[in-house]
């Protein structure tokens, strides 16, 4: 990785807050962020129902199609698939399950793997997943695996869709989150899970601006190593 390329990791389970931090790291240290989880429901939401299903060959005549870029940096960075912004609908909760079934393929994980890395090889970046830290940047200079309590995560994302407008189940999202958690976490490729040199921060009963500070902090702690 060259020196200018600076990779800061963001791994964690579904509704911890990744994607809000991400972007007000990235906007602090003015470089992009990248949202690997759209990148997942993009391809799942794209491909649709069932394609997790689908036979190899079809599958990756699918995936053939499917062309990601980045631009833009901190708040203004924007993910594109062929040149457009994706479907607001992979922020629901069936697209949220839909790309975690789609994210147990080795096809998809090594087509979106290279994808990744490849836009990681032109810019700096924080790029957030469940893999980033472990698989995808595994040289990355500063890796960060954030956790809350499944009734924690389940609570935020219920606030977080009410203050979206839309109709919203405590108990059914609380559900959705244990499915995806138990997907993501046992998935025999590239499962969820902290990189053994990543900071664990546990978020549960602590403020976004605390876990920003957190992370800003060790990040200029590494800067001065
Ligand atoms: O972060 P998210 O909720 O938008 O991710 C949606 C799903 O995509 C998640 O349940 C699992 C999958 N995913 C993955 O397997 N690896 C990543 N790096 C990012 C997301």
């Amino acid at each position: 990785m060259s020196e200018k390329c600076r990779i800061v990791t963001l791994d964690g389970p579904a509704g911890v807050g990744k994607t809000t931090l991400a972007k007000r790291v990235a906007q602090a240290m003015g470089v992009a962020y990248l949202d690997t989880g759209a990148m997942f429901r993009g391809v799942a939401w794209t491909l649709g129902e069932g394609s997790w299903e689908w036979d190899e060959e079809r599958l990756s005549a699918g995936l053939c199609d499917l062309d990601f870029s980045l631009q833009g940096q901190g708040m203004d960075s924007e993910l594109l698939l062929n040149g457009e912004p994706l479907d607001p609908a992979i922020r629901t909760e069936k697209a949220g399950l839909w790309a975690s079934n789609i994210a147990t393929l080795g096809t998809v994980r090594a087509f979106l793997k290279q994808a990744q890395q490849a836009i990681g090889r032109d810019v700096s970046l924080v790029a957030e997943g469940r893999d980033m830290g472990t698989v995808v940047f595994p040289d990355a200079t500063d890796k960060f695996f954030l956790d809350a309590s499944v009734e924690e995560r389940a609570r935020r994302r219920y606030l977080q869709l009410q203050g979206l407008g839309e109709n919203a189940d405590l108990d059914e999202i609380s559900l959705q989150i244990k499915i995806r958690d138990a997907q993501d976490r046992n998935r025999p490729i590239a499962p969820l899970r902290a990189a053994d040199d990543a900071v664990t921060v546990d978020t549960t009963g602590i403020g976004v601006d605390e876990v920003f500070s957190r992370i800003m902090e060790q990040i200029r702690k590494n800067e001065a190593q």
